[in-house]
Parts: structure tokens; sequence; C-alpha cells
């Protein structure tokens, strides 16, 4: 065998995955892959044009290095060219297609597992759909999501001097797929928990019609009666964002795609983790907040020398939670559909969280 046979071969072998991102500022993002397209188009344009934009491959991830077996795993970025306010507003079966026909992109990159990125994973049932339609396994990345931005806000409060056990949590968007998680983690570890949702029943309030087709979230009651149920700390509902008012630490998980926090809603001193993209948090309570703590959750330090080969904005090394996950199955050669609709199962965070422990991924700092 000739050493570039020999070479083709252990490439071929390489475990791998591949991940599925899309522009979330468009002016911002499409600059980052078309610089002089951005600087002349207007967003309004960005917009149109990404409705009739094919999938694109971004770039070809290296250097993924496992910490506890020493293997190296190899991945690619594809964007979906959809933007997150076209994800929530277009039909879903229009988003579906275009995020499987991105997912096909993988496929011909011979990829063996596909992550969900961003609002690919938010859209209708949360990657269902979309997994029907592949021939490979499917991840949202929500579990490992939800342990590193829960491990997260504790971190960092425990940091500002904040006691979780005698505190009051805030979730806002408690009735998503990640907020609801969020939600039961927390909740033997606070004193109190808030939970902040847009309507409290079905086809009320502000809620109805998102567009992004969530099929089985379960309404503030529900949410309240089974944390209830467990009796570790006290639990009140709203559907006012100024409530998150009396919160020492806040969670936000929201498909709002827009800013929905704003520097009056916030209590002196609060932590806050902003796990949605784009943010819930507005950039005025970085401006006029600064007794506020304000985490970006939902980043992991990566083991080995990652080169993601596109620039995301984020430091050196650091990848978004959901990516990791989809490194992390790759690592374990796990080719499964594992997070996936719009329940997250506890077991899955705790076992998610545990194996990437394992292989050297922390949370960023
Ligand atoms: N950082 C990361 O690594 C990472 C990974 C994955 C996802 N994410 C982000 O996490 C966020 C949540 O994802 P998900 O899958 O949990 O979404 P989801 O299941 O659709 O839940 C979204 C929640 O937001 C609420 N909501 C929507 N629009 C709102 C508004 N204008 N005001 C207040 N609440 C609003 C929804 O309320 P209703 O029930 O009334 O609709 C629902 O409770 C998204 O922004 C996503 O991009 C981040």
């Amino acid at each position: 065998m000739s050493p570039s046979t020999a070479l083709v071969l252990s490439l071929k072998v390489m475990d791998n995955f591949a991940f599925v991102i899309h522009p979330l500022d468009p002016k911002r993002d499409v600059a980052r892959k078309y610089p002089l397209l951005a600087r002349v188009l207007p967003t309004s344009l960005i917009h149109f044009f990404s409705r009739f934009w094919p999938p694109l491959y971004i770039s070809h991830v290296t250097g993924v290095r496992s910490e506890a077996t020493g293997k190296e795993i190899e991945g690619w970025l594809v964007a979906c060219p959809f933007t997150a306010r076209q994800m929530v507003h277009l039909p879903p079966r229009t988003v579906y297609k275009k995020i499987v026909q991105t997912g096909h992109l993988a496929q011909r990159l011979d990829a063996h597992l596909l992550g969900l990125g961003a609002f690919t994973s938010v859209v209708g049932d949360g990657g269902v759909t979309i997994a029907q339609n592949l021939d490979i396994p499917v991840t949202t990345g929500h579990s490992l999501t939800v342990a590193v931005v829960v491990e997260a806000l504790m971190k960092a409060a425990r940091g500002r001097g904040v006691r979780p056990e005698s505190a009051t949590a805030a979730v806002v968007g408690a009735t998503g797929s990640i907020g609801s998680a969020c939600a039961q983690l927390l909740a033997p570890m606070v004193a109190e928990l808030i939970l902040i949702g847009r309507r409290r029943s079905r086809g009320t309030g502000a809620g109805t019609g998102t567009g992004t087709g969530a099929v089985t979230a379960p309404l503030l009651a529900q949410m309240q009666a089974q944390i209830e149920a467990e009796g570790t700390c006290l639990v009140r509902t709203s559907t006012c964002i100024e409530d998150i008012r009396e919160a020492d630490m806040v969670l936000s998980a929201t498909s709002a795609a827009r800013p929905i926090i704003e520097p009056q809603h916030l209590k002196h001193g609060a932590v806050v983790c902003d796990v949605a993209l784009p943010s819930d948090v507005s950039p005025q309570v970085v401006r006029e907040r600064d007794d506020v703590l304000l985490i970006a959750g939902g980043r992991v330090d990566v083991p080995g020398e990652v080169d993601l080969g596109f620039d995301f904005g984020l430091p050196p090394g650091q990848a978004y939670a959901c990516m990791a996950e989809a490194m992390v199955l790759a690592l374990e050669g796990r080719y499964e559909d594992y997070s996936l609709g719009k329940q997250i199962q506890i077991a899955q965070v705790r076992e998610i969280a545990r194996l990437a422990r394992k292989h050297g991924f922390k949370i960023s700092s």
C-alpha cells in the first residue's frame, strides 16, 4: 500500500461529525463568509436572498483530541442560509426542507453524525423530522447545552457570593425545550424558582404563532406542578418579564430572536446567563448595569488544538456546547440520534456531561 493510499484510508476511518450553522446577525455573519456582499447588501435584501441561497460548505474542523483516549476526530461546518428571523417566520416545512438539504451536503462529505446549531434545532419538532429525512443520525446538542449552562450559572453565582440554596432563580422561556430542562436541574439547588413564560395556556396571550411550530411545549402550570411534586423549592410562575427583578440568578433561553431583557428588569447584583442565540439580553444591560454579571452560556473549551476553520467571534479553542455534543458523540463513536425532540431527558443531560468531562471539555470562563 502506498503512503498516499494509507493516508486516504486513515482519513476515511477517522471518526467525525458535521454541524449546521446559520446566520444569527445577518450583516455580521454574512460578512464572515462574503465580506463584499455584506457591505453592499442591506439587511432586508440579505433576508430576502437567503431564501433562495443553497446550503454552503463552510469549513473543515480539525484538532479535536480526547484527553482520555488521545483519539482525534474531524468535522465539517455546513450552513443553512436562513436567518433566525426566517426560521421563526417561515412555515416549518419550508425550513425543514432547507435544513435537510444542508444535511445532504453533510452526507456527501461522509459525515457520520449531524449536529443542529441555534435555530435549526429550535424549529418545529426539535430535529425529529430532520432526522427522519436523513441517512445519518442527528442531535440537537441540547443535552450538553443544558448541563453546561446550569453549571456555568451556579459557578458564576457562587463566584459573586450568591448562595444558590438561599437564592431566587428565574428561568425565562421556562416552557421551552432548554428552559424546562434547566428549571428541573436548578430546582433542587435554589430556594425559589420563578418560571417565566409567554402564556398560561395554549392559544392565549402573546405566545400564539411563533412560527417555530413547537409541538409538545409544557405549559407553565404543568411545569410548576412537576417541580413542586419533587418538593425541593418554592415555585412561582409569571408571564411578565418584569418579575425577573426579584431574581438573584437568571437563566434565559427563549426563541424570541431579539432582546427581551432590558436593564430595568434586573435586580441589583443579579447573575444572568444568556443561553439564547441570538441573545435575549439587550446590549444596554452591559452598557448601563455594571452591577450585573452577564455570562454568555453554553460555551466550552475543546480539548486538543481545535481549529474550527471559521470565525464565530469565539476565543480560540472554544465552541458552543451544542456543537461540542456532536464532538463528544464522535469521540465516543456513538452514531445515534441523541438529543432529539422537544423533551430533554435529564438522564441524557447527566450522561453527556459525564462523557464531555471524561474527554476533557471544560466550561469556558
Ligand atoms: N448556547 C447554545 O449552545 C445553544 C444551543 C442550543 C440552543 N440555543 C438557543 O436556546 C434558545 C432556546 O431553544 P429551545 O430549543 O429551548 O427553544 P423552544 O423549545 O422553542 O423554547 C423557546 C421558549 O421561548 C419562549 N419564547 C419565544 N418567543 C418569546 C418571546 N418573544 N418572549 C418570551 N418568550 C418567548 C417560548 O414560549 P412559548 O412556549 O410561548 O412559545 C418557549 O418557552 C434558542 O435561542 C436557541 O438558539 C443555544
